[in-house]
């Protein structure tokens, strides 16, 4: 094997485990061009505000990561924003931030809350934030689902589910709470489970059918999203039959980085959450020339927990 910088740049952090560092990115990472360009993932978020109510979580853990949520996100932030070669966009696939202090869409507008403040820090990122949805972005039935939609298009400027076209790649943003698992006036009420309904179906199949390199997001894994929702017509089926042109479908959620492969069709990894580890973001690179994407720092995960190793070295 010839080996050139970049090949060493590579080898060296992943002997060295934690010796990969912004400066190491600028070897690995090949510079920008109409069809190359970086983007990372960042997932739950989670952040909350002076009406949280402390110790109302699941156990220690929980308890504890919920109050750090912005620190983990302002800390990963400044790693996203520090790499050179730029990133040039970023995706949350959901749990922006965590549960409604109110039921009142008027209290929202008279009171800064945790959807203020995941604004701010969104707009501290140095390139464009896309936001999804997660169940923590909702409160189904306290809090209707047109409300929340609302409350996000309002503050958060972000739909429901929507597409992002960037440089030959497309980002698909799902959400699994559009179906009758999440309408409680239907028979197949029941919120451990995602579903997409048919016209989200029938938008995301339409885009899906130009098979352009694509990212999917969604945050329910497809494990919990129904298969099929109108007879054979359904997320699994559709993602295996565009798997040609899918490079990826991430989700969040379970808070724990873990690898399906191509059990769906596409590569499907579920991310680990900046609530609980600040290294817990994805970085890519795409190339919509070679119909490429790299996962940048892959190798740093620490498969099946929250954790991911650090990207800045300690010394
Ligand atoms: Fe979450």
């Amino acid at each position: 094997m010839k080996i050139d910088r970049r090949t060493f740049a590579l080898g060296s952090a992943a002997a060295m485990g934690t010796l990969w560092t912004p400066s190491v990115w600028s070897q690995v990472a090949q510079a920008a061009s109409p069809s190359r360009f970086h983007f990372a993932v960042v997932s739950d978020t989670h952040i909350i505000d002076e009406f949280y109510k402390k110790g109302t979580e699941n156990g220690v853990e929980d308890n504890q990561s919920i109050l750090l949520t912005t620190e983990r996100l302002v800390s990963a932030r400044s790693l996203i924003n520090s790499l050179k070669p730029k990133i040039e966009q970023v995706f949350l696939p959901g749990d922006c931030f965590h549960n409604y202090p109110s039921a009142e869409y008027d209290f929202y507008f008279k009171n800064r809350t945790r959807i203020d403040i995941a604004k701010e820090l969104f707009d501290g990122f140095e390139m464009p934030v896309h936001l999804g949805f997660g169940n923590h972005d909702y409160d189904v039935p306290r809090v209707s689902r047109e409300m929340s939609h609302q409350l996000f298009a309002e503050k958060l400027k972000a739909k429901p589910y929507s597409c992002v076209d960037y440089k030959g790649f497309r980002f698909i943003h799902l959400n699994n709470f559009m179906g009758a698992t999440w309408d409680k006036n239907s028979g197949e009420f029941n919120k451990g489970l995602g579903s997409l309904g048919e016209e989200q179906l029938n938008w995301a199949e339409a885009l899906l059918q130009e098979r352009k390199p694509t990212v999917v997001f969604i945050h329910f894994p497809l494990w919990i999203v129904n298969a099929t929702e109108v007879k054979d017509y359904g997320l699994h089926p559709m993602l295996r039959k565009y798997s040609d042109s899918i490079q990826m479908v991430i989700a969040g959620h379970w808070h724990k980085w873990l690898d399906f492969a191509h059990t769906y069709g596409p590569q499907h990894i579920v991310t680990a959450a900046t609530r609980y580890d600040a290294n817990a973001y994805m970085l890519f690179e795409a190339d919509s020339q070679k119909q490429t994407l790299r996962w940048m720092n892959k190798d740093l995960v620490e498969w099946s927990t929250h954790y991911s190793k650090p990207y800045v070295a300690k010394g």
